[in-house]
């Protein structure tokens, strides 16, 4: 009899423990909003390699199949993504960027010391035209972050009359002798990056008096259509710099004020990419999941000056920050993408999702071979990232109708230290199809969760799950398919109730109707 026990007690915990969680979908008759596909999207500075052998590998180039030097297998890639919007050219690079050596004829334009990253020559060969036709290529909007720290208020004035003016005018002149009649029409702008650090190492008041000149004139008085300006945000938790930019800055004078979070362990410390422990992993999801209170905290704060929600919070710069592998330019930023970074991509677009009242646009951090990358390019070789297939299959959530989940999830715990296991998500397409995102952040346990489905009747569920055998598992050139996407059967629907079950580390989008 002891024996008996002692053998079903081992049995018990070589299955692993089982978390249980319970939530609640609602589907309300008259849904209140949707989820802007703007919080999608991606971003392409002149930092290391992804604009250069990234994107762009030039017109010349024999060996990568291109359009006009834009990578083909990328375009394609980025296809599949819907990409729904492009910031260009920084980060940082922004503030010492001057358009116009990035235009006319290629051979003549100048060359710049790209100060922070690496201090490698920039020959601007890839300039405003270049990046303006990728846009038209991806069918994604360019978001242009304009140099407000090196740069003049005339500068950025141009910019906008060259890429968006129609009628005749000295910089839609200029245009046409580059070659391009028809303006671009470019509807986001950012009026500087980082204004408190690599942008200026301004006060929040200085910048927002500064913010206020600028945006006078990055405006529609020359018709070229409604204009969207986004303000450089704060920093993480720096809560006095959105205060002061919602009570210093008029409403007429903003559309979007951003803000930079980046899930990293210690800035002096921040771990290896792919070779990392469970504390590393526990610290990174700490940061990462911070994402929820900031979003929530920043919003109270916008909610202050602006009830009615006028203002989006942009939050264009997110996603994990590693140290650079190993034997590569410290200044280039160049990491691996695993599991992790899943859990990551997952997890912050499910809090972008639910806060989608006030979070109307966002941009991961960078798009390839810079630090959270859903491409990483070698050459002529390509690979997708665990957080591609993220970023893939949560694009069902894109412009579609919010629906609200409420999860009461189980803990992941490591040592004394505690996070929520479960996160999710939910909405509906245009197709009356819904949709619901679960991540799983623990990587030692299964998790069950009970969904009560309040307001709708579903007849079916499928899902695809994105997991692996190990939480360092990533894609590399020469395997570039350990991690993908599969069918996922864990759901069971009975009723109104439906029951998930998700392996540790995993993200699963289901989709019933
Ligand atoms: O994304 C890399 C850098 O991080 C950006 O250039 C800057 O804005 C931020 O500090």
């Amino acid at each position: 009899m002891k024996y008996a026990i002692l053998s079903f007690l081992l049995l018990l915990s070589s299955l692993g423990s089982y978390g249980q969680n319970t939530a609640t979908l609602t589907v309300p008759a008259k849904p209140e909003r949707t989820i802007s596909r703007h919080i999608y999207g991606h971003f392409a500075e002149h930092l290391g390699r992804c604009i250069y052998g990234g994107f762009y590998v030039g017109e010349n180039n024999t060996k990568i199949p291109h359009t006009a030097g834009v990578r083909n297998d990328v375009v394609d890639a980025l296809k599949k993504l819907k990409v729904p919007n492009l910031r260009w050219p920084g980060g940082c690079f922004a503030d010492t960027y001057h358009w116009k050596d990035g235009i006319g004829p290629k051979n003549q334009r100048p060359t710049i010391v790209n100060t922070w990253w690496g201090g490698v020559t920039e020959n601007n060969s890839f300039g405003t035209h270049d990046f303006l036709n990728m846009c038209e290529l991806l069918g994604t909007e360019p978001y242009l972050a304009g140099n407000m720290a090196t740069g003049q208020v005339q500068e950025l004035a141009d910019w906008v009359q060259y890429t968006n003016f129609a009628g005749v005018s000295p910089m839609s002149k200029l245009r046409r002798e580059n070659g391009r009649d028809k303006p671009w029409n470019v509807k986001y702008w950012g009026i500087g990056n980082e204004a408190w650090g690599c942008g200026g190492n301004m006060t929040a008041e200085y910048y927002a008096n500064e913010y206020r000149k600028y945006a006078t004139f990055v405006s529609d008085w020359t018709n070229t259509g409604g204009l969207f300006r986004i303000a450089s945000g704060a920093n993480s938790g720096d809560f006095n710099w959105t205060e002061t930019l919602m009570k210093v800055i008029p409403k007429n004078l903003i559309e979007g004020v951003a803000l930079h979070h980046y899930a990293v362990i210690d800035w002096n410390k921040k771990g290896p990419s792919t070779n990392f422990t469970e504390q590393h992993y526990f610290a990174t999801m700490k940061s990462a999941l911070y994402m929820e209170e900031l979003v929530q905290k920043h919003s109270a704060i916008m909610d202050k000056y602006d009830p009615e929600k006028k203002i989006a919070l942009v939050v264009d710069e997110w996603g994990g920050w590693y140290e650079v592998e190993p034997n590569t330019n410290p200044g280039f930023l160049y990491q691996q993408n695993t599991m992790r970074d899943a859990m990551i991509a997952g997890s912050t677009l499910n809090t972008f999702n639910n806060h989608s009242d006030r979070v109307r646009m966002a941009n991961l951090a960078q798009a390839i071979n810079v630090l959270q990358a859903v491409i990483l390019t070698e050459e002529e070789k390509m690979l997708l990232t665990p957080t591609y297939h993220v970023m893939e299959m949560y694009n069902v959530h894109q412009d579609a109708t919010y629906l609200p989940l409420t999860v009461k999830s189980a803990d992941y715990t490591l040592g004394n230290e505690k996070l929520t296991a479960v996160n999710g998500s939910a909405s509906r397409d245009k197709n009356g199809l819904t949709h619901v995102s679960l991540v799983n952040i623990d990587p030692k346990n299964k998790q069950e969760v009970s969904i009560n489905i309040e307001g709708a009747n579903y007849k079916t569920v499928s899902g695809r799950i994105l997991t692996s055998k190990s939480l360092q598992d990533h894609n590399t050139f020469d395997k570039p398919n350990v991690i993908t996407p599969a069918a996922f059967k864990g759901a069971k629907l009975k009723g109104n109730s439906l029951k998930v079950e998700l392996p540790p580390f995993s993200v699963v989008v289901l989709e019933m109707k």
